[in-house]
């Protein structure tokens, strides 16, 4: 689990100390990840370290355009030159094409494209069952709570409205394909 670690170390050190509940819930992500494994194969990794490292563009340092995937993804790329794929996987996680279009922001991040599917669907579910604190949630209440959160007149609450679908599509994938691989780990 070499990237993985290293992916973990980087994200310990920009997120613990100053986003500790950021950090929190960066970890039950990665141990989502984790459970997705057997279904993943040789992506597996991969996966685990987009997982720990998906929120990194929260961090002071990584803050550019304030679209925190993106922020994210230039962060890996340009600062420590991660793996390109890592950077994808980072860049396009959950909601992050809806708020690019509200952003303006598409062409920024198109740079980390294409996307891939499988992958994406993956650190969506991954993100969806792990809440701001770090405990497991239902994605549906997860969605309610970031709705909740932002409020109408906000950017992320316009985006993951218009994304709430396929977001919600996303972790059915996972489940549907999850299923039968070691069930009693999928939550
Ligand atoms: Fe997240």
């Amino acid at each position: 689990m070499h990237l993985a670690k290293w992916a973990h170390d980087l994200a310990e050190a920009l997120l613990a100390e100053s986003l500790p509940t950021r950090w929190a819930h960066s970890q039950r992500v990665y141990s989502q990840a984790l459970t997705l494994a057997p279904a993943l194969g040789a992506d597996a990794e991969l996966l685990a370290a987009a997982a720990i490292a998906h929120d990194v563009g929260y961090a002071q340092v990584a803050i550019d355009t304030g679209q925190h995937m993106i922020d994210g993804a230039r962060y890996l790329r340009d600062v420590v030159g991660a793996d390109p794929r890592l950077c994808s996987v980072v860049a396009f996680h959950t909601s992050s094409p809806w708020e690019a279009a509200e952003l303006g922001l598409d062409e920024a991040l198109a740079e980390f494209g294409p996307a891939e599917p499988a992958l994406v669907d993956a650190i969506t579910y991954c993100d969806l069952t792990s809440s701001p604190v770090g405990a497991l949630v239902d994605p549906a209440e997860r969605l309610k709570e970031v709705l909740d959160r932002y409020g109408p007149d906000h950017v992320v609450f316009r985006a993951v409205s218009a994304a709430r679908p396929e977001l919600l599509a996303r972790v059915a994938r996972i489940r549907e394909r999850s299923h039968g691989v070691q069930p009693s780990l999928i939550s």
